[in-house]
């Protein structure tokens, strides 16, 4: 069996993009693999929540993963800070870890335009501590999107440098994985990019239905096909993109024979995607609803996860120290 590691970060609820991207495949891999889900609730420090908010985050994640499906009996769920371990390796991998290979990381630059006033050390090694939550595992496969790929490159090249450094064959290679061309990217609903937690553009698992009519009705379209066969602009086609993977075979080729004879009434199409997309998403929120109002339930499954996650995390450190040269007196 090979080993999988994959966290998301406890900021905002999550979204379609996130389930149809990231933890539908989460569920495809937790039966065949040994899998760690976990909660990256460190990394969400470095935009200061407050602490008032902070636990409150973290549980909502937590609920939204066992609603979505991921089972705590099969896979590894777990929160990164209850694995100190994961601290004691990402201290050790940060002496080997350059600060200019760090600088030169695509997300560090793009933070640094993006809040300048709060460029703060765990931004720079934001990727130290993601290969340390990954190679603490001996982890082969990363299930990640596109964003992560540099920084799963760097812990690739971190578990390397630390095996030629102490010429050792400790840490494998861990690969990014995705199901290639089944990966799908959820656009938003504001007619450009791709579905994201804070650009006001998603629809959130936990949305009520109301909340997501109301939504979907808002999202941006155009003045209509101006000639029959005439291509989808791109909020039109973003519209027949969530269609394709929330609605019936039949549905969509109503739709699209509609739009190819210039007879399609956008809001007759947005009325039927947004009961598609609460035919998905009820049955999760309503999970969600339960999850969260049983908090015995929560804290069993979160203290399970925390001694697996352990187990296997202190084995690792134990290894790593006695190769850096740590000895018993
Ligand atoms: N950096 C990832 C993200 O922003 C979250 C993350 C942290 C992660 N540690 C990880 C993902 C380890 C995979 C493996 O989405």
């Amino acid at each position: 069996m090979e080993t999988v590691v994959s966290g998301i970060r406890s900021t905002g609820n999550l979204h379609l993009g996130n389930y149809f991207g990231a933890v539908r495949n989460f569920l495809k891999m937790q039966r065949e693999n040994k899998c760690y889900f976990f909660i990256a609730d460190y990394h969400s420090l470095t935009t200061h929540p407050k602490p008032d908010d902070l636990h409150g985050n973290i549980k909502q994640v937590m609920a939204e993963y066992l609603a979505c499906g991921i089972d705590p009996e099969v896979a590894t769920v777990f929160i990164q800070s209850d694995v100190p371990e994961v601290t004691e390796l990402y201290l050790l991998l940060n002496m080997n870890a350059y600060v200019g290979e760090l600088e030169r990381t695509t997300s560090f630059k793009e933070k640094i335009r993006r809040q300048p006033d709060n460029i703060n050390a765990g931004l720079l090694t934001y990727p130290v501590l993601m290969a340390a939550d990954i190679i603490v595992h001996k982890a082969n496969k990363v299930p990640v999107g596109k964003d992560q790929e540099q920084h799963l490159e760097m812990t690739r090249r971190f578990a390397r440098r630390f095996n030629m450094m102490y010429e050792v064959d400790y840490f494998p290679e861990p690969d990014a994985y995705n199901f290639g061309k089944q990966l799908i990217k959820i656009p938003g609903l504001d007619g450009t990019g791709k579905m994201g937690k804070s650009e006001g553009n998603g629809i959130f698992l936990a949305d009520s239905p109301a909340e997501i009519r109301k939504k979907v009705m808002k999202a941006v379209t155009d003045a209509g096909p101006p000639a029959p066969g005439h291509k989808p602009s791109g909020p039109v086609k973003n519209l027949f993109t969530i269609m394709n993977v929330v609605s019936d075979r039949s549905t969509v080729k109503y739709f699209t024979e509609k739009y190819a004879t210039c007879e399609i009434r956008y809001g007759e199409m947005k009325k039927q995607l947004a009961e598609d997309i609460i035919k998905v998403t009820d049955p999760i929120r309503s999970r969600i609803n339960d999850i969260l109002a049983d908090n015995k339930y929560l804290a069993r499954v979160v203290s399970q996860g925390a001694e697996k996650a352990r187990e296997s995390a202190s084995k690792t450190v134990r290894e790593v120290r006695e190769i850096i040269g740590y000895r018993p007196f």
